[in-house]
């Protein structure tokens, strides 16, 4: 029975680059899916899988989104004299409690893994969730909460995967496949975006992680891997002789909202998902596909 997991790392110090210039003063993780930060609804997801401490991997000039998460007195008193309560609870519902919300910066874009790696001194030696923001999910149960399950049962390192087409392998953590059974894979070995002529498998690691400690010793060598980067896949690779490695092919729809055409996929499946929303925006995408359909 392994230990419980109680902390997540969420790595936010990318400069969003992607999106300029709307990541001009706003990070890229405080830009909207609908009506809440993307950042949000990570966060929400973690909550919700019980995570109780919460560790934002940052940069200067993203004091934003720990500003998000934390009371803003102001605004509530002016909700509060105007009796606007259902909006009060909006706001008061984003603050983490008090001592749950932990930053540390990231001086230097060395990658994935160094950014995790820079969590170590706060998860300490117990097994980590890691969440990357850009990959939404929309599921009946939350991924990480289904990672946290199936966990509990093998331990280890357990990450969530999807089958992507071959030809986007180079995008992902490919998984090098030993064994299957049910949604859990097996991994022998691990390879951080691979040539599709050279991957291994089309099983890709999607951005829900909940890793042995272990990790963190890897890290610690600062071994760079594709792109020149110190790659939190090359670390794990590197510890499956001392601990298993299990993909989860979990339940739902993933989104990476790191791209303009995802992040745009995200907000009209969002906003489908919301009953409020559904009918009205139903005909008007209709509308929208017909139109440009007939001047295409
Ligand atoms: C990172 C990881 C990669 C993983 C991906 C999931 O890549 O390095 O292994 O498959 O996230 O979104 P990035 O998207 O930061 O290039």
């Amino acid at each position: 029975m392994s230990a419980r997991v109680r902390t997540a790392v969420f790595p936010v110090a990318g400069l969003g680059t992607r999106f300029l210039p709307a990541t001009k003063v706003i990070p890229k993780e405080m830009i909207p899916v609908i009506d809440r930060p993307v950042v949000q609804y990570a966060v929400e997801e973690a909550r919700a899988a019980g995570i109780e401490r919460f560790v934002f991997v940052t940069a200067d000039g993203k004091e934003a989104i720990a500003n998000h998460f934390s009371h803003h007195p102001v605004l509530e008193s002016l909700l509060a004299e105007k009796n606007k309560t259902a909006e009060l609870k909006l706001v008061t519902d984003t603050t983490l409690p008090s001592g749950a919300l932990q930053i540390v910066k990231q001086h230097e874009p060395l990658g994935l893994g160094h950014a995790v790696w820079c969590a170590w001194k706060i998860v300490g030696d117990e097994p980590f969730a890691v969440i990357l923001p850009d990959d939404m999910v929309l599921s009946d149960t939350p991924c990480l909460k289904q990672l946290i399950d199936a966990h509990a049962k093998v331990g280890g390192h357990v990450v969530a995967v999807e089958n992507v087409p071959r030809e986007a392998t180079n995008r992902y953590g490919i998984l090098d496949i030993d064994t299957e059974q049910g949604r859990l894979s097996k991994a022998k070995g691990l390879v951080e975006k691979p040539a599709p002529d050279q991957a291994p498998s089309t099983l890709a690691i999607i951005g829900r992680y909940v890793l042995d400690p272990i990790v963190f010793k890897e890290l610690d060598k600062r071994t760079t891997g594709a792109g020149g980067e110190i790659q939190l896949t090359d670390a794990l690779n590197r510890s499956l002789a001392s601990v298993p490695f299990h993909g989860y092919r979990f339940e739902g729809k993933r989104y990476d909202c790191g791209s303009r055409v995802g992040f745009l996929e995200a907000n009209i499946a969002f906003g489908l998902a919301d009953a409020s929303m559904k009918a009205r925006l139903l005909p008007i995408i209709d509308r929208l596909v017909a139109d440009a359909r007939k001047s295409s």
